[in-house]
């Protein structure tokens, strides 16, 4: 059943974020390959990417990391990029990082493809002055030491930056602190980070890991006088197996944890709430998604964590995006990791190297999901004799009503009937993501194989009927 007439919260559009590292392909060779590139490129970035990122719609990207940002100097990627120095990414096989990617062209990356930057500052082996230092560099407009450098490295303007993550798994890549410790550095690091030239800072601590309650209340029991504006949490579905070789019980393994993640969610606004003026702290899931088994082979040729996305991965990321919709109240951005070759990424090369890339299934779920942003998610309940595999969430604006149906089963079909109250709905029409096989894929040679086709969804009575073969994605579009 969908209750359009119950509403739960709008749906921010940064539910739909997303995450770009220094690790493997995803920034070198990746959406990075430099402007004299044989790659057909825009000012140095994959004309590709940018192109489908745009169309797409990116609300907003979190750079440099993950774990490299708290071994990242961003005075390092700044300035004329061959007197950059040289040095080690640590964190991801001591690769040689030139920083000829730095705050300039991340800050272009996301002017080409209209992201809301968030950068997350290096708290695991730097110092609150650093961090300070980056601010006022990104966002007073002149007159300073730091900005007028960056107007002489080309930003005439400044880049405005409000998005601010005060290290990353600070539990653990990002240096391994107890967490009443890493709540006294929040505190002190947030002393020094102000809003500078009209722009307000909105500071991001570094959450727990899953649903790790004790985590939170001991960062909580130390910052309650400094309450972050954002607090963000990590979920991963785990994957037994490569992504291209998954059976049907492996991937309902893995589709199961999805439940997990969204009770965290619920658990975890629960105990933030739990704090004075807890309500305010904006819960954010600033990594999720499937991490597969990766090939060595694979990872050597095409870069670290490189994983392909198939119908399952499609299915997984419907998974999550229909319960961010359902818990819109909770949550206020969630990145998936990641934007490129790393992880569930939306976009593959075949290496940094690789001239060809593809669009994802992951890319195409998030396209199915598009027409919720910014709407007013409303309640649905799954009726006690709809399939258990069925996911189910739905938004509305005055005009339509947005419903996304995930099928997980990876052998049966299912008719999903849906009595609609709260909306006269007149006219129905539906895209979907459907593959029997969960593995299948766009590779190099078939790039569209899998793609959003239009279907017939109907409408009877007020009721919402709409066939769903195994493992689809749909999204049924109710008008008034
Ligand atoms: O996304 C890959 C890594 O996963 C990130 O660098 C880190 O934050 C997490 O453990």
């Amino acid at each position: 059943m969908i209750r359009a007439d119950v509403e739960i919260a709008r749906i921010h559009p940064e539910l739909h974020g997303q995450f770009a590292e220094h690790l493997g392909s995803c920034i070198y060779g990746g959406l990075w390959v430099g402007r004299e590139s044989p790659i057909p490129n825009t000012n140095g970035f994959r004309a590709d990417a940018v192109r489908w990122l745009k169309e797409l719609g990116v609300p907003v990207l979190r750079w440099p990391g993950g774990c490299f940002a708290d071994d990242y100097h961003w005075r390092d990627g700044v300035g004329p990029p061959k007197s950059r120095p040289r040095s080690l990414n640590v964190s991801w096989g001591n690769v040689i990082e030139d920083n000829s990617f730095g705050t300039h062209e991340f800050m272009e990356l996301c002017r080409l493809i209209g992201a809301e930057p968030y950068l997350a500052g290096n708290v695991g082996s730097a110092t609150p002055r650093e961090m300070r230092d980056w601010v006022e560099y990104c966002n007073q407009p002149s007159g300073t030491t730091l900005s007028d450098l960056r107007i002489s490295n080309g930003a005439k303007e400044p880049f405005r930056v409000k998005y601010w993550g005060v290290g990353n798994e600070s539990w653990g890549c990002g240096g391994n602190m107890p967490a009443h410790y890493y709540g006294e550095l929040y505190r002190r690091y947030s002393t020094f980070l102000h809003d500078i030239g009209g722009t307000e800072l909105f500071l991001i601590a570094s959450g727990p890991s899953g649903d790790d309650v004790r985590w939170t209340r001991e960062l909580l029991d130390v910052c309650q006088t400094h309450m972050p504006a954002g607090l963000s949490m990590h979920y991963y579905s785990g994957g037994p197996a490569e992504a291209t070789h998954f059976s049907a019980k492996q991937a309902e393994e893995q589709f199961a944890i999805f439940q997990s993640v969204e009770q965290a969610i619920i658990h975890q606004r629960e105990v933030v709430n739990g704090y004075y003026h807890g309500d305010e702290t904006a819960l954010i899931l600033d990594e999720w998604g499937v991490w597969d088994a990766t090939d060595p082979i694979d990872e050597q040729k095409r870069g670290k964590l490189w994983q392909q996305s198939t119908m399952r991965s499609a299915v997984a990321a419907g998974l999550g995006l229909n319960l961010f919709n359902r818990q819109a109240d909770k949550l206020y951005m969630c990145n998936i990791a990641q934007v490129m070759n790393v992880l569930q990424s939306l976009l593959l090369t075949d290496g940094p190297e690789g001239k060809n890339s593809v669009r994802t299934t992951t890319y195409f779920a998030f396209m199915l999901f598009k027409a919720h942003r910014g709407n007013m998610s409303v309640m649905t309940r799954a009726d006690s004799d709809s399939p258990h595999s069925v996911s189910l969430s739905a938004s509305r604006t005055d005009r339509s009503l947005v419903v996304s149906l995930v099928n997980s089963s990876a052998t049966k079909a299912v008719t999903v009937r849906c009595k609609i109250l709260g909306f006269p709905g007149t006219r129905v029409s539906g895209q979907m993501l459907h593959s029997n096989d969960l593995n299948a894929y766009n590779s190099f040679e078939q790039p569209d194989l899998l793609h959003p086709t239009t279907f017939s969804p109907r409408l009877e009575d007020g009721v919402l009927i709409v066939e769903l073969p195994p493992l689809s994605v749909a999204t049924a579009t109710v008008e008034a």
